[in-house]
């Protein structure tokens, strides 16, 4: 069985927009699977169709346009969107000038051929058409359906100030690439984003500036690859910049930087780095800056070099241990993550067991764990076989599950008994005199309400633990 918790976690739960002031005008329901850019990629397009006059609601029974931000990383991301659109089916027999529009990655890989699969949809619309919306929507209204999934080489959305949508008031994200240059064989990332883009850091920074000014207190730096962010003044990364472009350009430790001088109390966190990539530079500049958190999310994917060169990771094990040492050596208190895949074309036991050990040395915080699932295009898809047997996927899955199970339990229990700088995000959950937020390390704590509220800072002494969430109280 695939481990659904934490597939769902990355997949993210959908995100229902809150229903927004009632105008009259026309109401969009947006609701988006996938990573977090997919999420930040929403907050876009409801800004684009907000100028149009379209205000939000959480009901999608009630909207005049249906939205879903989709995802193709695995199979069953996409399952899972078929399924949805299922759903939105009795509402459109009903009300047949309901208009649905499919988004995203899975929306780019399939373009028209969608229209012809899923007869409920109107719209296929590209992660970088969304400009065209407005036009797509006026096609659909003078009775044609309509696509665009073009993929642009400069397209950064740099000018739309993003509609923050089921927002904590708290917490946010920011992009800071598009588009991916890496080939690694298993993704589908690079057909469904394209090419790499950096956006302006002037528009970056701003963007954090203003969300400050708004009572935000986090922001999350978002690229497939942070890492590589390089701005040269605009377009495709250069593959030979000049000496003098180098020297007037902006790495990501430097971004890093002046997001995180925009005000002490403006956490930065950033996901995702890439172990090819990550360099001492940005472990320095986090090491410096209090308001940077101590947490890296750096995905291994296997624990075996040969597995890492089929899949064309462009590291070795020893390279990614050598990385994991530079940050506990120069960051003792950072927490890291990880995304591993069981089951890769041609992984043996021995492999697998490669992947067992090296999650056992790092001891990773927390991690986010995937059968493999072979996809159409892909490197991976034409030159190896897919020939673990399901079973023994999922089997290797469950193994590494319970480890990381195991290992999540004794990094949250070693904050027990220490003090934690929590940033407050919401009520908790369970109950309503609770508070819950997160440590620089990305864990959770929830601690009794008194007087504090969302925003705050607050230091709480741990007294006791669940596998994730640390438990105590203000001091
Ligand atoms: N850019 C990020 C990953 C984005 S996709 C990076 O390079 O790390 C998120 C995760 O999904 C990947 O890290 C990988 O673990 C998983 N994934 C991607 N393609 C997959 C596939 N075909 N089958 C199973 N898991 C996959
Ligand atoms: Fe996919 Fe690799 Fe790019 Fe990540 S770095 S998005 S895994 S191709
Ligand atoms: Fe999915 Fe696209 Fe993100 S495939 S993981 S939504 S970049």
């Amino acid at each position: 069985m695939e481990n659904k918790v934490i597939d769902e976690k990355r997949q993210g739960e959908a995100l229902h927009v809150a229903p927004g002031k009632r105008k009259p005008g026309k109401k969009m329901f947006i609701e988006s699977y996938g990573c977090a850019m997919n999420f930040s990629d929403s907050e876009i397009v409801a800004s684009v169709l907000s100028e149009k006059g379209y205000t939000t609601t959480g009901d999608y029974k009630e909207a005049d346009l249906i939205l879903i931000n989709t995802c193709a990383i695995r199979d069953n991301a996409e399952l899972r969107v078929r399924n949805r659109l299922k759903e939105f089916n009795s509402v459109k027999r009903k009300n047949p000038s309901l208009m649905v529009g499919v988004m995203g990655c899975m929306a780019e890989r399939l373009k028209a051929q969608f229209l012809e699969e899923e007869k409920i949809v109107d719209i296929v619309v590209g992660p970088d058409a969304y400009r065209t919306l407005p036009d797509l929507i006026e096609s659909v209204e003078g009775g044609q359906k309509a696509v665009n999934v073009l993929l642009s080489r400069d397209e950064t959305y740099a000018d739309i100030n993003p509609v923050r949508l089921d927002s904590n008031g708290v917490t946010a994200f920011i992009s800071i690439t598009r588009g991916c240059d890496n080939m690694c064989a298993f993704c589908v990332v690079p057909f469904t984003r394209g090419r790499e883009r950096s956006r302006d850091p002037l528009s970056i920074v701003n963007e954090a500036k203003s969300l400050f000014g708004q009572g935000y207190r986090e922001v999350t730096l978002l690229g497939q690859n942070v890492d590589s962010y390089l701005w040269t003044g605009g377009g495709l990364k250069k593959d030979n910049p000049s000496a003098e472009e180098l020297i007037n350009a902006t790495t990501f430790a430097q971004l890093l930087e002046q997001v995180a001088l925009v005000d002490p109390l403006l956490r930065v966190r950033f996901s995702t780095s890439h172990p090819k990539d990550m360099l001492d530079d940005v472990i320095h500049i986090m090491a410096k800056y209090d308001n940077i958190c101590n947490y890296i999310h750096l995905p291994v994917q296997s624990g075996n070099s040969n597995v890492l060169e089929r899949m064309n990771r462009g590291y070795s094990r020893e390279w990614y241990m050598e990385r994991i040492r530079s940050i506990r050596q120069i960051l003792p208190d950072c927490a890291i993550s990880t995304d591993i895949i069981t089951g890769f074309c041609g992984e043996t036991e021995q492999e697998h067991l490669d992947t067992v050990s090296l999650m056992e040395w790092v001891g990773y915080d927390f991690a986010y764990m995937f059968a493999y699932s072979e996809r159409p295009k892909t490197l991976a898809e034409r030159k190896f076989k897919d020939d673990v047997p399901e079973l023994e996927k999922k089997r290797r899955l469950t193994d590494i599950v319970a480890l990381q199970q195991k290992l999540s339990g004794e990094c949250t229990r070693a904050g027990v008994g220490k003090i934690h700088r929590v940033l407050v995000e919401r009520v908790s959950k369970k109950s309503e005199d609770m508070l819950s937020g997160r440590n620089s390390q990305n864990t959770v704590v929830v601690f009794p309400k008194e007087h504090y509220k969302k925003g705050d800072y607050v230091n709480v002494l741990a007294e006791t633990c669940t596998v994730a969430t640390l438990i105590g109280k203000a001091v």
